[in-house]
């Protein structure tokens, strides 16, 4: 599906990238294999995971390069994008998926938990995305034709809200929305700008889940990151040329779209704010509530 494509993976040492690497380099695509090697809290750098998944693709046959950058750094994303057009020659895919967690209650987070988390997260996603745009457009002005590629990792946590994570709900919250710009931004250059919202077992759920030895053959199967990687390599290859804007809410075997704001119900507005309460309560009684976690709506949650 992808042959002749060049990916650049964020993130792709371990879990969810990693898959998204290795099933793009089965299509066919070149792909930079990025990863700083952090722990689950962002702390520290290995460049072990990342070679493995360079050797694990040169194994089945395909072509990959090790890129150790932080992703919250601009020179560093900027040297990764321009090392996959050394290596391969174009760019035609960015995968924004690296990402980190430091949970705690709102009233308790220090300001280095939130800084870590937005940065790895937003930031994270903004510094390759510029460059790799400005990469794009330039190819566009010189009337090359490109049909790329940028696919963001939201989550769940950011579209419905999830409790311990404003750090994290708020990014992520965030790159739903910075997917919608670029989407706006970069379709007359010919780049598609969508986001996954994915649930998958790897590191960073598996503590949650109750612990890795505890969970069964059966689950683990069915939220397997292969599964979230199908829809990524669906959406890096031509044949998704026409989609861009949207959010897919993948759980494993199942994916789902994840329905954006929208407008709802409207009324005028009483000039006294003594008047304002029956007209915002009406309105409140027709709207559709927010959703669960699952992402159904769920009247009695907040
Ligand atoms: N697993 C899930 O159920 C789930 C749910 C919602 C969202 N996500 C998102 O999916 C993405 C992948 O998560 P995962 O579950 O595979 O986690 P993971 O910990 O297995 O993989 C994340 C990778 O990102 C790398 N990384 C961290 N900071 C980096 C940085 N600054 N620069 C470059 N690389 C960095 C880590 O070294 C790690 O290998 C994340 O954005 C995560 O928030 C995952």
């Amino acid at each position: 599906m992808c042959e002749g494509r060049v990916a650049i993976v964020t993130g792709a040492g371990r879990g969810i990238g990693r898959e998204h690497a290795l099933m793009l380099a089965s299509e066919g695509a070149a792909v930079l294999v990025n990863d700083l090697g952090a722990s689950p809290a962002g702390e520290g750098s290995d460049a072990g995971p990342a070679n493995e998944v360079v050797a694990e693709i040169e194994a089945l046959g395909g072509q990959a390069v090790v890129n150790g950058a932080d992703v919250t750094n601009f020179e560093e994303s900027g040297a990764m994008v321009a090392q996959a057009i050394d290596a391969f020659g174009r760019l035609d895919i960015l995968v924004n998926n690296a990402g980190i967690l430091r949970d705690r209650m709102v009233f308790s987070m220090t300001e280095a938990e939130w800084d870590a988390v937005v940065g790895v997260h937003l930031k994270g996603h903004f510094c390759p995305t510029r460059h790799a745009a400005a990469y794009w457009r330039g190819q566009s002005k010189a009337g090359n034709a490109v049909d790329a590629r940028v696919i963001n990792t939201a989550s769940p946590s950011g579209l419905y809200g999830n409790v311990g994570q404003a750090n994290y709900g708020a990014a992520k919250a965030g790159i739903a929305g910075f997917t919608l710009v670029c989407a706006l931004e970069l379709g007359r250059l010919g780049v598609t700008a969508n986001c996954l919202a994915p649930t998958a077992i790897t590191r960073l759920v598996a503590p949650v889940m109750g612990g890795e030895e505890n969970i069964s053959d059966d689950l683990r199967a069915r939220l397997s990151p292969r599964w979230v990687a199908t829809v990524a390599t669906w959406l890096a290859s031509p044949a998704a040329k026409h989609v861009t804007g949207r959010v897919f809410d993948v759980r494993g075997d199942t994916i789902a779209i994840a329905e954006g704001w929208h407008r709802g119900p409207e009324d005028t507005f009483p000039a006294q704010p003594a008047e304002a309460g029956p007209v915002i309560e009406a309105l409140l009684a027709k709207a559709r509530p927010n959703a669960d976690l699952d992402g159904k709506d769920a009247p009695d949650r907040f």
